[in-house]
């Protein structure tokens, strides 16, 4: 209850403030805020399925078993195929099909609040996981929505207000892997051939416990990077593989690490899908980004490799994400950001292995790389709804924590700028705020930068994945507006997929992205933040109001 209060208080403030809009008594009126605690008799559900947030232990190297939170399924009815368990901490994946009416009874059995999100899901505003939807210890969440997203690999993930970051790290995300006619048709590998890679970085301590430090500065700047680097949950799994093509669906769930994805040997990456599809045709990357919540598929071929050899996914080296941070003035010479980074052990931006595939066995076929995937309509200028009016999401920081639109999260209250009629499309600019403010309300980011007469000048940049919730969106364009704040921007921009559907973009220093996105079907409070999860906790988060 005290949570509830504290987002009372922020309505009853709020409502001293011209140019915000309180939407709570509304929403409260409109059902909107109401917890969905019960089911709705006329939703006939195709699948039914009981999963529990809960603490456990599992076993994760030699020596004491881990303390970590995890989710647990059950399925009531519907398809056998639809709960896959996961190694380790991993909730168990949600096999749905596109069509599918779902009904999930969410029981929450930590001693703490919590609330599920289905991240890339196009649902109903209150089956989103807002954090205003928490529940508390004991208490039960129930689901209901149908599956309207095409064929690909979505996640799901504890959205608690300011425990996000926590509880994600210590274990509550799960896979989402979504079916349809279309992908059917192009009998990608499936099976065994059709493999979950979920990239985790952790720290641990002495006695094989997760270590997770939410509220040290640097932490609170740069987001928590671990130095071990997980695997579907386990460190240093090697993969057995045959030599055949295989479908890797590879998703980054850590909480602030960006990964360079290649090959070893050099051997292209070969992408088949983004976060939220299928791609229309493959293509190929010398190597690829991906930021917290971002997903691939890759097509990958064994076909010729010598049984008993391997071939390892690793991360490249790369600069310019981590916050550069030059001391100016008085102070003089210069700190780099990414030393900063050193702290944790392995600095963003390290070149380290993430995972073998070991050749196991030979066999003889192997399914042929189809030329073309999906059909897909590309959305141009043309298509948004309202040409004059593009929405911003200016990121900037204040007072040593990052802000969306020069604002923290309000849990109920929004700007007119982040209010979007529903059943349109909208184009959106993301961009850096603190490089282009000159003095002023820019507190941190673009005052100190802007006072000219030296004393101790600091920029702060680095790179922000930024997520939509609800649709997804596509990529217009991508920009370099800032050439200083681009150390290192030509080690990262041959890996960026920008023909595919999205609903997380890593925002470089001094890039600027533009986005098209539809708004359709459902109206409500509709979450846009930082997935760097200490930023999101930190409050780098706001709502639309989609209505
Ligand atoms: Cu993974 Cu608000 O999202
Ligand atoms: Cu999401
Ligand atoms: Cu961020």
């Amino acid at each position: 209850m005290k949570r509830f209060d504290h987002a009372r208080r922020q309505f009853l403030q709020a409502a001293t403030l011209g140019s915000l809009v309180s939407l709570w008594p509304d929403l409260l009126l409109a059902g909107e805020g109401q917890k969905s605690t019960t089911i709705t008799s006329t939703f006939k559900p195709d699948v039914e399925i009981e999963l529990f947030a809960r603490n456990d232990k599992v076993s994760m190297m030699s020596g004491a078993a881990t303390d970590v939170y995890r989710y647990h399924g059950q399925l009531l009815q519907g398809p056998s195929t639809t709960l896959s368990t996961m190694p380790s901490y991993l909730g168990p994946t949600l096999n749905l099909v596109q069509g599918q009416k779902v009904r999930i009874h969410f029981h929450n059995q930590l001693a703490e609040p919590c609330i599920t999100h289905w991240h890339g899901m196009h649902v109903p505003q209150r089956m989103d996981g807002h954090p205003m939807y928490e529940i508390a210890e004991g208490g039960t969440y129930i689901y209901e929505f149908e599956v309207k997203n095409p064929a690909g690999t979505n996640w799901y993930h504890a959205h608690t207000h300011e425990l996000t970051a926590k509880q994600v790290y210590r274990g509550l995300a799960g896979l989402i892997v979504i079916r349809d006619e279309q992908e059917q048709q192009l009998q990608l590998p499936s099976g065994e051939y059709d493999l979950p890679i979920v990239i985790q970085d952790r720290r641990f301590t002495e006695n094989n416990q997760l270590y997770y430090r939410q509220h040290g500065m640097h932490d609170r700047m740069t987001g928590f990077l671990g130095d071990t680097i997980l695997i579907n949950g386990q460190i240093n799994p090697t993969i057995p593989v045959k030599t055949r093509a295989y479908r890797l669906r590879v998703f980054n769930g850590s909480n602030s690490r960006i990964y360079k994805l290649a090959w070893e040997d050099g051997t292209p990456l070969i992408a088949i899908g983004t976060d939220g599809a299928l791609l229309e045709k493959p293509e190929s990357y010398p190597y690829i980004m991906l930021a917290p919540a971002e997903r691939v598929e890759l097509w990958v071929d064994f076909s010729g490799r010598e049984v008993g050899s391997a071939l390892i996914l690793q991360s490249l080296a790369f600069h310019g994400a981590a916050p550069s941070m030059g001391m100016r003035g008085r102070m003089g010479g210069g700190m780099e950001g990414e030393a900063m980074g050193m702290m944790s052990g392995l600095a963003q931006g390290e070149q380290f292995p993430i995972a073998k595939f070991r050749i196991a066995e030979k066999v003889s076929e192997s399914p042929q790389l189809p030329q073309t995937l999906i059909r897909m309509k590309r959305l141009t200028d043309r298509d948004v709804s309202n040409p004059d009016r593009t929405i911003p999401i200016a990121i900037s920081m204040a007072h040593m924590s990052w802000k969306l639109n020069g604002r923290s999260f309000e849990m109920g209250n929004v700007m007119d700028i982040e209010k979007i009629p529903v059943n349109i499309i909208q184009k959106i600019r993301i961009f850096h705020e603190s490089h282009q403010m000159h003095g002023g309300r820019g507190g941190m980011g673009g005052g100190m930068r802007g006072g000219r007469g030296g004393g101790m000048g600091m920029m702060m940049s680095m790179a922000h994945p930024i997520h939509l919730h609800g649709q997804q969106f596509q990529i217009l364009s991508r920009q370099l507006t800032d050439q200083q704040a681009t150390g290192g921007y030509d080690t990262v921009n041959q890996g960026f997929i920008n023909s595919g559907w999205k609903d997380t973009v890593l925002v470089m220093p001094g890039e600027e992205v533009t986005i098209i996105k539809p708004f359709e079907d459902y109206t409500g409070l509709y979450l846009y933040h930082c997935h760097n999860l200490e930023h999101e906790d930190l409050g780098m988060m706001r709502n639309f109001l989609v209505s």
